[in-house]
């Protein structure tokens, strides 16, 4: 498949697209998976490069992973399981980070995990310190390869009280997948509790695991002795929804999306209400259009849940370049994730960065040289222009751009796009855009 794309802008998005299980719900019940002493369900999983990947990172172990694309099931066997070496992780792995989240399931299944050297898209630093913080204090030891670090767990794994400095999504994951066999209690302060979150609290609990969470962002873990598979349906992308709501918002469309969950989207809702967009919430999904008139600026900052997430962000930065006045976005969860805006200004945008905290509140980024900060002057025509993607939600941020543009713009490396975007190509077409 061609790696690049031909788009002629200008044409408003419209007709009916379906989006289906959440990209960073369903890798994680799929790791889940390698908990169970029996085999797995999972419903409503979306064909995107991601699920590729766990899959044969699942295979790589010695798991039996069978997935219908058509209906969206996959059934994982983890009856017996093997260790695989640090080269063959990272072959299989590709740029993906989700090795690391193995480490808790294999450690208990196994007695040993390997982490090679991780990828995941461009968008800061993006450190692992949590994870082997936590890993660590379950009782794993950690040894540093040629190829990786290799852990074991002389031991056993035992229960750990634990505060997140920051309520880290990857990192909660982390201690839920190895605290739920973990002997005796884990509680965890200051956790993530994003709806992916729940949603692989409600997996493992099918499996057999006892988890209670808090109002207050605090989780407690009894562990169990055994766990067995689980059936279960995926919730829906919600960062692939707000991403084709905003492509039809700044292509002036109207499109329909089945699936979309109103429960997930409360925050991306209100704030596609306060720039002038419309939605209707139905049965089956969410209809986003364009009302027709101007859009309307606005200051927001990105947050962990229930705030707006960090990955609506660049989707909604290319619609507010067609809303009138200056709009304030502060990202407070990644320190590097404007890059993207160059491509923006080069198209015609007028997107400046700053270094300062442009928000409500300082954040963590502020005294430390990150351009974090970017005010929108809009709005503003854009014309086509020759772009290459720089990463997941960048790149089609940038095909956005490209659909509201005028002229034909030539959109290169978009099979990053494919990670987490289920068949893109054929909804573009579905919904009238000209691409070749
Ligand atoms: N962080 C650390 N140390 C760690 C882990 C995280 O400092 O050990 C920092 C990160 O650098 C970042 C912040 O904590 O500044 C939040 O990172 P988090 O751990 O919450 O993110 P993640 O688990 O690596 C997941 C999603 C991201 C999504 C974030 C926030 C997956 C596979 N990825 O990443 O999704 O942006 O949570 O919601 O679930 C995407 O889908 O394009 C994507 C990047």
């Amino acid at each position: 498949m061609s790696d690049s794309i031909r788009v002629t802008g200008g044409i408003g998005l419209r007709g009916e697209i379906t989006v289906r299980g959440a990209k960073n719900f369903v890798s994680k019940a799929m790791v889940a998976a390698l908990l169970g002493s029996t085999p797995s369900t999972l419903r409503n999983v979306p064909e995107i490069r991601d699920v590729k990947v766990v899959s044969s990172l699942l295979e790589l172990h010695g798991a039996g992973v069978d997935y219908d694309h058509p209906s969206g099931t996959i059934d994982i066997d983890t009856s017996t399981l093997v260790s695989a070496d640090a080269a063959h992780i990272a072959e299989h792995a590709g740029s993906s980070r989700i090795p690391i989240l193995l480490c808790g399931p294999l450690l208990h299944r196994l007695g040993e995990a390997v982490i090679p050297d991780l990828g995941g898209c461009r968008i800061g630093d993006r450190p692992i310190d949590f994870h082997l913080e936590i890993l660590q204090k379950f009782g794993a030891s950690v040894a540093q390869g040629a190829d990786g670090l290799h852990l074991t767990a002389p031991n056993g794994l035992h229960g750990i009280k634990h505060t997140l400095s920051y309520p880290s999504v990857g990192a909660t994951e982390q201690l839920l997948l190895t605290a739920v066999m973990a002997e005796g209690i884990t509680q965890l302060e200051n956790a993530a509790v994003e709806p992916e979150i729940k949603d692989l609290i409600d997996t493992l609990q099918k499996m057999g695991a006892i988890i209670s969470v808090d109002t207050d962002r605090s989780i407690t873990i009894e562990g169990v002795t055994r766990m067995h598979g689980y059936d279960h349906t995926a919730l829906t992308d919600r960062i692939e929804v707000g991403s084709w709501a905003c492509a039809a918002l700044a292509t002036r469309g109207d499109v329909l999306i089945h699936g979309a969950q109103q429960r997930t989207m409360g925050t991306f809702l209100n704030v596609f209400r306060k720039v002038g967009g419309e939605f209707d919430v139905r049965q089956d999904g969410i209809r986003f259009y364009h009302p027709g008139g101007d859009l309307r600026s606005i200051a927001l900052q990105t947050d962990v849940h229930p705030g707006f997430m960090t990955d609506w962000q660049q989707p909604l930065v290319v619609a507010l370049t067609q809303a009138k006045g200056l709009s304030i976005v502060h990202e407070t969860v990644y320190e590097q994730r404007f890059g993207f805006t160059n491509a923006l200004n080069a198209m015609g945008a007028h997107v400046q960065l700053f270094r300062e905290c442009l928000g409500d509140r300082a954040c963590r980024f502020g005294q430390r040289n990150f351009k974090h900060s970017a005010v929108i002057s809009g709005p503003t025509p854009l014309h086509a222009a020759n772009i290459e993607v720089p990463d997941l939600r960048g790149g089609f941020s940038h095909l956005i751009a490209a659909l509201a543009a005028s002229g034909t713009s030539n959109v290169s490396g978009i099979g990053i796009i494919d990670r987490g975007y289920e068949n893109f190509r054929d909804k573009l077409t579905a919904l009238g855009a000209n691409v070749e």
